[in-house]
């Protein structure tokens, strides 16, 4: 009986192990990138159309060979607050493989410390929404050790927008066009035999 307890509680025991280390939580993790993006705030890019220069180094103000152990950069487009109100399927957590802020990846790339510029075109199927960027350090084990970002703490500064203009509302667009023709169309031939009947009438 005894025997049959400990082995739970090691079971136990492995899985917390397993959660914690498999979890990254977003409140641990340092800001050690300088991360800043092309967009104004307040612009309006259009997804298909437009382009956005990411640039990031590592901030020196930290100690130098902390950065030894990164291996990549995740660079990510971020839903900022605004655009998550009442979308639960955006929700941030604290718990990185919960969290539902950074949902659009545009690169992954071998971490270097300087001179890391890239130009990308915003994919058509990024959802009309505000945005900001946030680039994660990874690891040998694609585990987030750091990150940097383009807005403030508060997730309220440097905040741009994205307008899809993707090919369903394009051709829901054509839809609508198509029958909004049609009804034009009966009305006139409503119209006509109606016309057409009263004349007939009359004679
Ligand atoms: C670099 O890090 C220091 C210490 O955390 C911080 O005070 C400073 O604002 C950072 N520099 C930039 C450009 O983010
Ligand atoms: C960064 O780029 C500049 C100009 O292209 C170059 O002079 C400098 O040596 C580069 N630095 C690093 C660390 O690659």
């Amino acid at each position: 009986m005894a025997n049959q307890g400990s082995l739970i509680a090691l079971i136990l025991l492995s899985c917390l192990v397993a959660i914690c280390y498999g979890t990254v939580s977003f409140s641990s993790l340092q800001r050690t990138l300088i991360v800043t993006g092309s967009p104004q705030t307040g612009q309006v890019l259009k997804g298909g159309v437009d382009k956005i220069t990411v640039t990031w180094s590592y901030n020196t103000s930290f100690p130098a060979g902390t950065d030894s152990s990164y291996k990549k950069v995740k660079i990510m487009l971020c839903y900022a607050p605004i655009s998550q109100e009442e979308r639960a399927w955006r929700k941030t957590e604290d718990h990185l493989n919960k969290d539902k802020t950074c949902q659009h990846k545009i690169l992954t790339t071998p971490y270097k410390p300087s001179n890391n510029t890239l130009t990308w075109t915003v994919e058509k199927d990024i959802p009309t929404a505000t945005y900001f960027i946030r680039a994660y350090v990874l690891d040998s084990h694609d585990k987030e050790l750091t990150y940097g970002q383009t807005t403030n703490t508060e997730k309220t500064a440097n905040l741009f927008d994205v307008l899809a203009v993707s090919g369903r509302h394009l051709s829901l667009d054509i839809a609508s066009v198509c029958f909004s023709a049609f009804s034009v169309v009966s009305l006139f031939v409503f119209f006509f035999l109606e016309k057409r009947k009263a004349k007939s009438q009359t004679k």
